[in-house]
């Protein structure tokens, strides 16, 4: 199918990868294989790895958590901060050992990581133990990849970014029940100036409306009741197409979508979220009152250095209608501290941001460097320590924030998914923002949609059924 020139191509060659290997595995195992799925880093990338575990397990494997026990370990890896880089190198080396335990045991390396040159070079230099490194636009030929390698093939190194292309169909294997990832769109074009995503994910792909409302009425008749929309700027949905469907179209007709669940989505980004998205989220009741829209800096002069098209007062426009149209609205953001420059005066303009919106959560994050980015050769004399003095400050008025505001639930009835059970034996679930009140219940509750009241807000919200 055309989409402006990108093809939307299918699954099958994989499929037949599948059962090769699905007849290979007993030839070489005296035992069902198992496969452990390690995942590092964002929403996507969870979602990513739902499936690799669907091939895997229609390939023959058991899917197990403990790579220990494993015949194959795939590591599917972030590089958005180094922090979480340096996490996955320690990972992927304790490879080395579990394979003399386990000398039959393959070993793969997938996800942001190995898109870029300089870590597939040095894992194919420095471990030697890891059988193949693919890129984020090829996962999807693991059967095939571990087909070759089983049958004797030298290590793999695939990281094309081929025509950016949508590979529909991939069979998968959720790990939850009651609420799900359902990516709409694939990659990045804003090129902030610190973020690596655009290098690594490629160019901004939408899949067709058809194909996600079928994906969507399929997770409603397997029962969930929850589904996230992911894409890594959801406001930007279908830019890249002729269709005509935009991000706020879509997410009407999924809303008209017999049943009854809830529709979250994520990342927004400022510079695309719309009068008419805004309205959407308050007139659509199945939409959650959320909205995750990640500002970064309070200071005009860094967002310009960031690339962000948009300032502070057009921000804070979104933010007063998202408040005064949509009732009881939950606001979350991403901010970065210390981007190169940064002054105490711009991180100044962070507080008071933060202080003037009173976010329900923030993510925060002090910046790092990223090879090849345009940020990561500006100059940056502020210490990683005075970065680090920053940081805590915002962290402490957030919590200012958060216990000013926590009475706010008290009293107030919410319908939440009874989604999980806690180590206490309370029961637990989500607010229509993003809050999570524990109840006491019985598990038959599981799954199901329940009007929980809120008693007490001491740090935690806990409530009754009513
Ligand atoms: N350093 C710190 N934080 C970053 N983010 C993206 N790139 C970097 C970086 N180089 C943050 C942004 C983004 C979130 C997913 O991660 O806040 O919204
Ligand atoms: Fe990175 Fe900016 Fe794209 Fe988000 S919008 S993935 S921060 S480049």
């Amino acid at each position: 199918m055309l989409n402006n020139g990108l093809k939307t191509s299918v699954f099958a060659e994989q499929e037949v990868y599948i059962n090769k290997v699905f007849k290979l595995l007993p030839q070489i195992y005296e035992y069902k294989p198992k496969a452990a799925v390690i995942t590092f880093g964002c929403q996507q990338n969870v979602s990513d790895s739902e499936h690799l575990k669907g091939m895997l397990f229609k390939m023959g494997y058991t899917i197990t958590e403990h790579t220990e026990e494993a015949d194959f370990i795939i590591f599917n890896t972030c590089a958005v901060r180094e922090h979480a880089q340096d996490r996955v190198y320690g990972n992927i080396g304790t490879v080395k050992a579990l394979k003399k335990n386990n000398p039959k045991l393959l070993a793969a390396v997938c996800g942001c990581m190995s898109q870029q040159e300089s870590v597939a070079e040095k894992i194919k230099k420095s471990y030697p133990y890891i059988d193949m490194v693919l890129g984020t636009q090829v996962f999807h030929r693991l059967p095939e990849f571990i087909y070759k390698r089983l049958s004797g093939s030298k290590r793999i190194f695939e990281r094309d970014l081929p025509n950016e292309e949508i590979v529909e169909d991939i069979p998968v294997l959720r790990d939850g029940k009651y609420k799900g990832w359902l990516p709409i769109m694939y990659g990045c074009n804003n090129f902030c100036t610190y973020c690596i995503v655009p290098y690594v994910r490629g160019r901004e792909r939408s899949r067709e409306p058809e194909k996600i409302l079928a994906e969507a009425r399929e997770m409603i008749n397997a029962g969930y009741k929850e589904i996230t929309l992911l894409g890594q700027n959801v406001n930007s949905y279908g830019k890249d197409c002729a269709h005509g469907v935009t991000f706020s179209k879509l997410l009407r007709m999924i809303n008209d979508i017999e049943g009854d669940f809830v529709i979250r989505f994520m990342t927004s980004h400022p510079k695309d979220c719309t009068e008419e998205l805004i309205n959407t989220i308050r007139d659509c009741k199945k939409i959650s009152r959320h909205l995750h829209l990640p500002f970064q800096s309070g200071s005009d002069r860094i967002l310009k250095q960031m690339n962000r098209h948009y300032d502070r007062e057009h921000y804070l426009n979104l933010i007063k209608m998202a408040k005064e149209r949509i009732e009881d609205v939950s606001l979350t953001s991403d901010i970065i501290v210390g981007f190169p420059g940064e002054t105490y005066e711009d991180f100044k303009e962070t507080l008071s941001l933060v202080k003037e919106v009173e976010f329900s959560s923030l993510f925060t994050f002090i910046y790092s460097p990223r090879e090849n980015t345009p940020a990561a050769s500006m100059p940056d004399p502020v210490t990683r320590e005075e970065k680090g003095i920053w940081f805590d400050e915002l962290l402490k008025l957030q919590e200012e924030i958060a216990l000013k505001n926590q009475d706010k639930y008290l009293g107030k009835t919410y319908k939440v998914i009874c989604d999980s059970v806690e180590g206490d034996g309370l029961l637990s679930g989500h607010t229509s923002g993003t809050a999570s009140i524990e109840f006491e219940g019985d598990e038959s509750l599981l799954g199901k949609f329940v009007n929980v009241k809120v008693t007490s807000c001491d740090g935690a919200l806990k409530g009754v059924v009513i």
